[in-house]
């Protein structure tokens, strides 16, 4: 495995570039589908209001980080002041208001791990999740915004990665692959770790933003404007990239030993975190710390199963890069685990 990891890479990498932009510029979303759910979100606002006149809705996700396709859902947080102890109550009374505003498939799903209220709007066609108070999801989908503004190449690679894994059936949390979340703090982890670096470690640098959510600190260097020229000096092209990550994580990652952290802008041990062993249902096979939650890693609905799958499907992704004469149609072949 080491040995292919020093392979350098194909010698025609170069002619990847066009088609794999290509696909990522289809996948962008057009401005129309903007415009549409920031209607949706005001319609929102204008009936939360009337009930809660003090709570706040903020946009998360995909719809907000800039790593979100065209057609995706829109995720929503319904932001108290106060804690709620019975958020059952809550989006009950949500989908009952949300019902009689001519609102499709309102659905509470109260005893869910994130419990949310789920609807359709007829007029935008968009579909839409409502949790209640995840500020946390609130700030990170800020975090993810701000590294996207740094360098575009973050925005080009996680966009083919997640195209990638949900082609291939590996983005099903439910079924033990990794959230849209995951992969794209381990896009970001590939492009912290690269000789030169194409982005910094914003939690390491001035804290120019800062809020506690919880009792969770979550500051960093926001002025991201700043950081326009940092990635420059490496001049990789995302070809070459979308290669070196796939390569990084079938033959370069040690799977034993680390853990990626975007907090620390590095590697760390799994020993450092306590992560050596299965602790409940958290095997901890791949590991990859959140950045503000850091005692949560979001490979842990990774099992036995599913870290074959996963670590076959990245050989078979850099492989196909590698030697296979075409490579953007194979790499994307839909395939059902
Ligand atoms: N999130 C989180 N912790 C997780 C999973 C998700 O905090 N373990 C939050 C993040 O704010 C993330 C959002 O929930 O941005 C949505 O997660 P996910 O559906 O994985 O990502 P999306 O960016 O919405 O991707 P997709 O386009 O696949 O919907
Ligand atoms: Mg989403």
């Amino acid at each position: 495995r080491m040995l292919k990891r020093q392979m350098a890479c194909r010698g025609d990498i170069h002619r990847l570039n066009a088609p794999l932009l290509a696909i990522y510029e289809s996948l962008i979303p057009p401005e129309e589908e903007r415009t549409k759910q920031k209607q949706l979100l005001a319609l929102l606002e204008k009936l939360v209001c009337r009930e809660w006149p003090k709570a706040q809705l903020f946009l998360y996700g995909s719809c907000a980080n800039s790593f979100g396709v065209s057609k995706s859902d829109i995720d929503v947080c319904l932001a108290f002041n106060e804690d709620i102890n019975d958020k059952s109550e809550i989006l009950l009374k949500l989908a009952d208001i949300l019902q009689s505003d001519n609102l499709q498939n309102v659905q509470a799903l109260t005893h869910a791990r994130v419990p949310i209220v789920k609807l359709k709007d007829p007029a935008t066609g968009i579909s839409c999740d409502i949790c209640i108070n995840n500020v946390l999801a609130v700030v990170n989908t800020k975090l993810l915004r701000d590294y996207a503004k740094i360098d575009v190449r973050l925005r080009q690679l996680a966009f083919i990665v997640k195209h990638w894994a949900k082609s291939r059936g590996v983005n099903e949390t439910y079924r033990g692959t990794l959230s849209s979340y995951a992969y794209v703090l381990m896009c970001i982890h590939f492009l912290q770790q690269c000789r030169p670096a194409i982005l910094p470690c914003l939690q390491g640098m001035e804290k120019t933003y800062n809020v506690m959510v919880d009792d969770i600190e979550c500051a960093y260097f926001d002025k991201v404007e700043q950081l326009s020229n940092f990635g420059s000096p490496n001049k990789e092209t995302v070809a070459q990239l979308v290669w070196g990550f796939f390569n990084y994580w079938a033959y370069g990652h040690d799977y034993a030993n680390s853990v990626i952290s975007v907090r620390t802008g590095s590697i760390i041990s799994k020993q450092e975190k306590d992560w050596t062993r299965r602790v409940g249902n958290d095997r901890h096979l791949i590991c990859i710390e959140d950045p503000f939650e850091i005692s949560h890693d979001l490979g842990r609905v990774v099992d036995k199963f599913s870290i074959r799958v996963l670590r076959e499907e990245f050989e078979r992704a850099a492989d196909v890069i590698q030697y296979d004469p075409n490579p953007c149609v194979k790499l994307f072949a839909p395939y059902v685990h």
